[in-house]
């Protein structure tokens, strides 16, 4: 008797950006493995039909982008902690008769960030976030989890930065964006969670000169990889973590649920995305 291939999709709307099948089907070339990982356009009226059906077909789970991963959650029997705590889920299991959701969106931030700065430990450390969208929320509940002290959101739009104190409780400070250069002194990590930075989209513009020299800083953007942020402070003597060794980690606990091994981040992967992302934007 043979195995039949396991299946994996990535449903989002659009869906054409999307680097996963890139990543997962390298993986799945690496190791010799026969499966098939795919894109699914749908739309956010046909959601919950369209989803359906891909379990329907036989897949056995995958990947939801946006702007699916909270309209999700309705249709899934069971989610893991860090997906009731981000409010969103991204990976999918159909297993048995149950569809199981989880988040690894936090996952994929934090194993980065211990990849690039191997001495930093998050406990009891502070942090400063920039942004209070879904992205913000992944950042904080994992750093949460692993013991952080104190953060500060600082956000645009306040209400948005007060809701998810409301959310994730007192260890959350929040701040206006007027005073995004001033909170940075006592700060072990900057985040930017904005879209500020991105190719097409307003600089970011923030004078880092306060942080503490062993202050870690991060970028969530990975278009352009070395965002100015990343790049003033590279120059400035901070270790940096980019968006894309996220985007890379965040797709390992899915590849091994669906296709039965733990799979690596390498060089060579990252540089394929890297070449991938050159010729299309
Ligand atoms: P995601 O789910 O990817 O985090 P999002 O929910 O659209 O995306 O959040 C984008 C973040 O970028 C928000 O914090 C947004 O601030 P507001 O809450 O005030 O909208 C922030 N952002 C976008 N454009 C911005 C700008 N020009 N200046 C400051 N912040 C901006």
């Amino acid at each position: 008797m043979t195995m039949k291939s396991p299946k994996a999709f990535v449903a989002g709307w659009p869906i054409d950006h999307s680097r996963s099948p890139l990543i997962h089907q390298y993986w799945l070339k690496t190791y010799n493995i026969s499966g098939e990982y795919k894109k699914k356009a749908i739309a956010p009226d046909k959601f919950a039909a369209g989803f359906l059906q891909l379990r329907d077909k036989g897949y056995c789970g995958g990947n939801i982008t946006i702007p699916h991963k909270v309209r999700v959650m309705k249709l899934v029997d069971e989610t893991d902690v860090m997906a009731r705590k981000i409010g969103a889920v991204n990976t999918i299991c159909f297993h048995d008769d149950k569809i199981i959701g989880s988040n690894t969106d936090g996952y994929g931030f934090i194993t980065n960030l211990q990849a690039c700065a191997p001495q930093w430990s998050c406990r009891n450390s502070h942090a400063v976030i920039l942004g209070a969208g879904g992205a913000a929320r992944a950042v904080i509940a994992v750093l949460l989890s692993r013991g952080a002290q104190q953060i500060i959101l600082c956000n645009r739009t306040l209400e948005k930065a007060t809701e998810l104190k409301a959310r994730f409780g007192e260890r959350i400070e929040v701040c206006g964006w007027e005073r995004r250069a001033q909170i940075l002194t006592e700060t072990d990590l900057l985040v930017n969670t904005t879209s500020l930075g991105m190719i097409g989209k307003p600089r970011l513009d923030i004078d880092i000169g306060g942080l503490n020299e062993k202050a870690i800083v991060a970028d969530l953007v990975y278009t352009p990889l070395e965002t100015r942020l990343l790049h003033t402070a590279r120059r400035n003597g901070h270790t940096i973590a980019d968006g894309l060794g996220m985007l890379l980690y965040q797709a390992v606990p899915g590849f091994e649920i669906w296709f039965g091994r733990r799979p690596q981040v390498t060089a060579e992967l990252r540089d394929l995305v890297i070449d991938d992302l050159a010729k299309r934007t």
